[in-house]
């Protein structure tokens, strides 16, 4: 792998890049387009058809024909199990043109795409690819007196669903929408993030590939404030699921509330990572580093407040510190880079506004602190201590390569500060005493609870958020409560 593109990612980058309706490729209705830009340099990469409020309409009256009467709702479960299977060879099979497209449209090393995004999202579609046919009601025992009954519960799709996804893993988060709602009978009309929808436009080819029947899966790139919020407030659109910025979930509450459809978010975090002392550091200080700096810190779940006991605390710090120094920060698809670029030049000015904030409030950097100069837009792994609870780094999501590290004496006072934040997506504890891990797992405010680990993510783990960090669970067999409605069927014997 050079850091130029390969022969086949320029030739699908030189192809008109369109929305997907109706199973046709089409431009958009205004004639717009949008630029999405290589973060490593930031030149253009591509131009991009851009979708607004009336292809997002088309985008809907074919997902809703495709639900309503196309060859989709007549598939068997298993018949839609193999296509979500066979969805998932395909994606195995362009491993490295996806993985390619990824790091250059979103920055995150080609190596890290390789093992992580793609190969994550191929276990996704396989995992609910199998859950197609395990679509199960119940029946049920009814206390009506007089009469007999036999009363029991299907477990339908829920319809026409809208599925709006961030920029941090493009092709993950649409696997983990995609898998779900096609398992389980629905049709979707997506609009990816406008900083990267290469690979979900490649992504949509590979599902025509596979078979699935026109309109089921329909994607308009557009921006979130035309296309995202018409899709939003769509009245024929019967679910939205959303990752992003708690910011915009609130609007996605408030869009939806036209036809109250059903609505899941997915949000922001600021997870507490806490390291016991008794923890062996031999995991938890290269673990600790990892929770914050993969993924260049633009993960939901990054370690983002570390907490260590106070006997420890010089070490860890040291040592995550010195991971953050020896990290060579560089473009996506240079094989020596271990972190690329943030997304944007919003989210560099975002962090940059961060790290300036930081230090006028009195955080001191001990590993970084800076961004580093253009062209790209590149920050350096920071690690800062001497912060206080109030300071704006340790209350809001960074969402950056940023930790902000502070001491604490005993866990019964950890547990209020770890808790003591507006979300409460994930959390961590390092430590040797399995009583302590599970009595804080338990106390913690957190969607996910790692032990001694992190960033670790499975198809069949539940996962989402307490507080402002969202509604609803996605993965695992929990996921099938967003995307089924249950009816009750109740007969007089
Ligand atoms: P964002 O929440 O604006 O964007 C996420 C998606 O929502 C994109 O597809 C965007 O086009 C869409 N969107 C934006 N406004 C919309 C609206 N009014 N109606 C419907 N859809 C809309 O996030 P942004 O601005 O890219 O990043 C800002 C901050 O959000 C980040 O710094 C980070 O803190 C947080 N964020 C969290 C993510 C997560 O995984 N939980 C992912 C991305 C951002
Ligand atoms: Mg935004």
């Amino acid at each position: 792998m050079s850091t130029q593109m390969s022969p086949k990612v320029h030739s699908f980058l030189s192809k008109p890049l369109q929305l997907l309706i109706g199973g046709e490729w089409v431009g958009s209705a205004s004639g717009k387009q949008f630029e999405t830009f290589n973060p490593a340099t930031g030149a253009v990469l591509a131009r991009v058809a851009e979708g607004d409020k009336a292809d997002i309409d088309q985008a809907v009256k074919a997902a809703r024909r495709a639900f309503e009467s196309g060859p989709w709702p007549r598939l068997s479960p298993s018949e839609r199990g193999r296509m979500l299977w066979k969805l998932a060879d395909l994606l195995e099979q362009h491993l490295d043109e996806l993985a390619e497209l990824e790091s250059l449209d979103n920055g995150k090393p080609y190596a890290v795409a390789r093992v992580a995004d793609v190969p994550l999202s191929v276990d996704n579609f396989r995992y609910m690819a199998g859950w197609a046919t395990k679509i199960e009601g119940s029946t049920i025992p009814v206390s009506v007196p007089g009469d007999a009954y036999l009363a029991y519960t299907l477990r339908e799709p829920v319809g026409v669903v809208g599925q709006v996804i961030p920029w941090n893993f493009p092709l993950l988060m649409a696997a983990w929408k995609l898998g779900p709602a096609l398992a389980a009978g629905c049709t979707v009309v997506m609009k990816p993030a406008e900083q990267t929808p290469l690979s979900i436009l490649r992504l949509g080819e590979l599902i025509q590939e596979a078979g699935f029947p026109p309109g089921v899966v329909n994607i308009v790139p557009g921006f979130g404030e035309t296309a995202g919020a018409a899709l939003a407030a769509h009245p024929d659109v019967d679910k939205i699921a959303f990752t992003g910025s708690t910011e915009v979930g609130k609007l996605i509450v408030r869009a939806s509330a036209g036809n109250l459809k059903k609505v899941s978010l997915e949000l922001g975090g600021k997870s507490p990572n806490i390291v016991l002392a008794d923890a062996d550091l031999e995991t938890a200080i290269p673990g600790s580093a990892n929770a914050i700096f993969f993924n260049h810190g633009q993960c939901c779940t990054a370690g983002s407040r570390l907490y260590v006991h106070e006997s420890l605390f010089d070490k860890v710090v040291a040592g995550v510190a010195d991971a953050a120094k020896k990290i060579r920060v560089g473009p996506g698809l240079d094989p020596a880079t271990h972190m690329g670029p943030l997304v944007s030049q919003e989210q560099l000015d975002r962090v940059s506004g961060f790290l300036e904030s930081g230090e006028r409030e009195g955080a001191r950097a001990v590993a970084g602190g800076k961004k580093l100069g253009g062209p790209g837009y590149f920050v350096q792994p920071t690690v800062l201590v001497d912060v206080k609870p109030e300071m704006k780094v340790v209350r809001e999501e960074i969402f950056g390569p940023v930790v902000t590290a502070i001491p604490f004496r005993d866990p019964q006072e950890v547990l209020p500060t770890a808790n003591n934040s507006v979300y409460g997506l994930a959390a961590a504890v390092w430590t040797r005493d399995i009583s302590k891990a599970h009595l804080l797992a338990g106390k913690l405010k957190a969607g996910t609870v790692w032990i001694n680990c992190y960033n670790v993510f499975d198809a069949a783990l539940p996962f989402g958020g307490y507080k402002q960090s969202g509604w609803g669970r996605e993965m695992g067999r929990a996921v099938f409560e967003l995307y089924t409605e249950t009816k009750s069927v109740c007969t007089r014997l």
